[in-house]
């Protein structure tokens, strides 16, 4: 399938400077969009057609759209990086492409081809570089998603959908800086089952989990943990994050399941981490292991990682049959230099020995 070229139609009114520059000096998450974005169409019988770089704009939804109602839609999270020298490279936009079209088998949709979504990406984040924030850990967040667009009730793949992307410069996920987060057990409820979309990008994942989060909320956590669907024992994921744990000098992730996203930072960090000589290892662990490894101290640490958080501590756990914490509190030693690692690579400050940076 060949890539259609994307035909530029530039904002008239972008942000003014000043305007721009007070957004980027607090940006938050997700609060904020740049001047222009991406719109790609398939359509059944054409395939991928009318590639646009437009200005940001809302879309005019007809109130019978196939999505609104059953969900057919897919999306995806990358970070763009300003350089040391001023230009801008996005993190492994390749993998985030692989795992759109798995998303989009998934949900019965077309598949985008991997140079369709680069080049997208390419093309708003050159046109809306400025919003790219100096540099350091801020970065724009790129936000690539697409939906079904056929008009009709009937239960079916749509015969039509939208591609687009859009971009919002991103500051701290959490906005208290790297500080252990509280997580929750969820045992009532379950994110992903066997055989169904866990693995996938798709917004009814994270709408079935928000009745979890608010759980998690009431019990003064910060996030939720998720369980495997039959025996409610093996740990899973996180609400937006994959989860590590480490044992001295041993770091073990869940092993994918079929029901937990492949993060790309997860699958990153279990490169950087035998890089930097740790023992790595993809592996089963049950709640009870959990547990039983904190309190002998043979479980040193446990963080969170994913694109928009990037690595976060987990410092105390919650559920309905015990609490305990993880180590002292404070963010760990391995935690913080595999964060590192993985920023200098993201920022430019070290070598991207693995060829992940994309360059624009
Ligand atoms: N798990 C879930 C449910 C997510 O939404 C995310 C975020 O994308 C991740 C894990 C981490 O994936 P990645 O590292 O590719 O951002
Ligand atoms: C990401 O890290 O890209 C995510 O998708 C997490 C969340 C914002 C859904």
């Amino acid at each position: 399938m060949t890539t259609p070229t994307i035909e530029l139609k530039p904002s008239s009114h972008p942000l003014s400077d000043a305007e721009r520059e007070q957004i980027l000096a607090r940006p938050g998450f997700g609060r904020h969009f740049t001047d222009h974005m991406v719109t790609v169409k398939w359509t059944e019988g054409r395939g991928w057609h009318d590639a646009q770089l437009v200005p940001y704009a809302p879309l005019s939804i007809d109130p019978a759209n196939m999505t609104l109602h059953y969900a057919q839609t897919i999306f995806e999270g990358l970070k763009a990086y300003r350089q040391p020298d001023g230009t801008v490279a996005t993190f492994r936009p390749d993998a985030n492409a692989r795992r759109f079209q798995y998303s989009a088998r998934r949900l019965g949709m077309p598949e985008l081809p991997v140079e369709t979504f680069i080049a997208a990406c390419d093309a708003l984040v050159t046109q809306d570089k400025a919003w790219v924030p100096a540099s350091g850990e801020e970065s724009l967040y790129l936000r690539p998603f697409m939906f079904a667009t056929e008009v009709g009730l009937g239960v079916k793949p749509a015969n039509e959908y939208l591609f687009i992307v859009i971009a919002s410069p991103a500051g701290a996920y959490f906005p208290g800086g790297v500080k252990p987060v509280s997580v929750w057990l969820s045992e009532e409820y379950v994110r992903a089952t066997p055989g169904g979309t866990g693995a996938a990008k798709t917004g009814g994942n994270y709408a079935a989990s928000l009745v979890a989060q608010a759980q998690a909320a009431e019990r003064g956590c910060d996030q939720v943990v998720w369980l495997d669907a039959i025996e409610r024992r093996w740990i899973e994921e996180m609400g937006g994050m994959n989860l590590y744990f480490v044992y001295g000098n041993r770091v073990v992730t869940p092993e994918l399941t079929g029901s937990l996203l492949p993060g790309i930072t997860r699958d990153s960090l279990l490169t950087i981490a035998a890089d930097l000589g740790y023992e790595v290892a993809e592996g089963r662990i049950s709640v009870e292991d959990w547990k039983a490894a904190a309190e002998d101290g043979s479980l040193t640490e446990v963080f969170a990682c994913g694109t928009a958080a990037v690595i976060t501590p987990v410092g105390s756990v919650k559920s309905t049959r015990a609490d305990w914490t993880v180590g002292d509190g404070q963010p760990g030693e391995v935690t913080m230099k595999l964060r590192k690692a993985l920023l200098d690579i993201q920022t430019g400050a070290g070598s991207d020995t693995h060829g992940w940076m994309h360059p624009l």
